[in-house]
């Protein structure tokens, strides 16, 4: 079923026409991506069930030009289904969703010749090597033999796959993979890039050389829209935040407005005899604006404790030490999405794929 059409609204009008024109031209002056009128991306009450799971129920955010929203959400949250949506690979059951002034719905193909997708499942041949792979994507797109052999191996030297490029990408490590989506995802030089959950499996060094990767294209004027399951992750690279659980919204901000309502950095440890827990969170009480949260099943402790973070670690060392309770692990931190989901839903981040435990949540509030 179409997306339901509410007027024209943000529906903006190319001022260059989208053809893969754009992205095949060569040389690097030719890189800037095409306009439009309106934000990049703008979804509407966007909703979709498979069966009887609602995955998404009347979504709304949009993304402005040159932007970057984190999509944050735990497992199930709806974050591929909406990318799904975006990327013209699902169509929704209702509400409406813009990409380039384009809707989804009614002009996929439109959509397709602007964006780029880094999936979570790969968009990988796993026969072909990881230049057989680039060079078969450039193709698709039509770019000419010489821009396409260029841009694969500025991208394979850029993302260290080099050394790997003759080899079966059957063979590559699942961090090479996601590496190597990732290159064939910005092969087009796309307007509006879509990355979903583009780290997850990464090691840290993998990680930071993502992110480098990343924040080049942003500077470059590629909006993105990615989604994470990190809090940190979203820190680090998106403008706007928009987190989701069960297909809503449930909050959305900036990182430092949403680490605002967590109540800033964090205490936590972990209580050696179980038996001393209870205790260990009444000797916190008063210590900070914040109530400590007491998980029992892992004998663990926390607190928000703003931007007093080392001051009231000596506190709570000194007040645990005073209980005689022994503890380890003890630590202050930034916020955590386990974090932000506490403080918005009374829950943490646990994944929203099986039916609610409301008798036994993963976090308990502190008694
Ligand atoms: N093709 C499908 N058929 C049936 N159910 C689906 C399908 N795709 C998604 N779902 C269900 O919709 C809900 C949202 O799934 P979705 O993949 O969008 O979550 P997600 O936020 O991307 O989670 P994850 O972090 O695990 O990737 C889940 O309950 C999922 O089981
Ligand atoms: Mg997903």
């Amino acid at each position: 079923m179409p997306a339901r059409d509410r007027g024209s609204g943000h529906r903006g009008t190319l001022a260059r026409p989208a053809r893969p024109g754009w992205a095949g031209r060569a040389g690097p002056a030719a890189t800037s991506p095409p306009r439009w009128e309106g934000p990049a991306v703008v979804v509407e009450d966007l909703r979709k069930s498979y069966g009887a799971v609602r995955a998404l129920r009347g979504v709304d955010f949009e993304v402005g030009q040159g932007q970057v929203l984190g999509l944050l959400g735990p497992n199930g949250a709806g974050k591929t289904t909406a990318v799904r949506i975006l990327t013209t690979l699902v169509v929704p059951d209702g509400g409406r969703a813009l990409v380039a002034g384009h809707d989804v719905a009614r002009s996929p193909a439109a959509v397709r010749e602007l964006i780029g997708l880094a999936g979570q499942a790969t968009a990988i041949q796993e026969e072909l090597t990881g230049r057989e792979n680039l060079d078969i994507v450039g193709r698709l797109y039509h770019l000419d033999p010489k821009t396409r052999r260029r841009r694969a191996e500025e991208l394979l030297e850029r993302l260290e796959l080099a050394d790997a490029a003759d080899r079966p990408a059957k063979g590559y490590s699942g961090g090479m993979q996601r590496r190597l989506d990732l290159a064939l995802s910005l092969l087009s030089r796309p307007a509006v890039l879509f990355l979903d959950e583009p780290t997850t499996g990464l090691d840290p060094r993998s990680r930071l050389a993502m992110w480098a990767v990343i924040r080049e294209l942003v500077a470059a004027g590629t909006t993105l829209l990615l989604t994470t399951q990190y809090l940190e992750e979203a820190d680090e690279l998106a403008d706007r935040i928009v987190v989701v659980d069960q297909g809503r919204v449930i909050a959305e901000g900036t990182a430092a407005e949403l680490k605002g309502r967590v109540g800033g950095e964090v205490i936590e440890f972990q209580v050696l005899d179980r038996t001393q827990l209870e205790r260990a969170a009444a000797a916190l009480a008063g210590l900070s604006a914040h109530e400590p949260s007491v998980d029992p099943e892992a004998a663990h402790v926390r607190l928000a404790v703003g931007e007093r973070g080392s001051s009231s670690l000596v506190e709570t060392v000194r007040r645990l030490d005073a209980a005689g309770i022994a503890t380890e692990g003890l630590a202050v931190r930034r916020p955590s999405l386990d974090d932000v989901f506490l403080a918005l839903t009374g829950h943490g981040a646990a994944s929203s794929d099986g039916p609610p435990t409301p008798t036994r949540p993963r976090w308990g509030r502190g008694h």
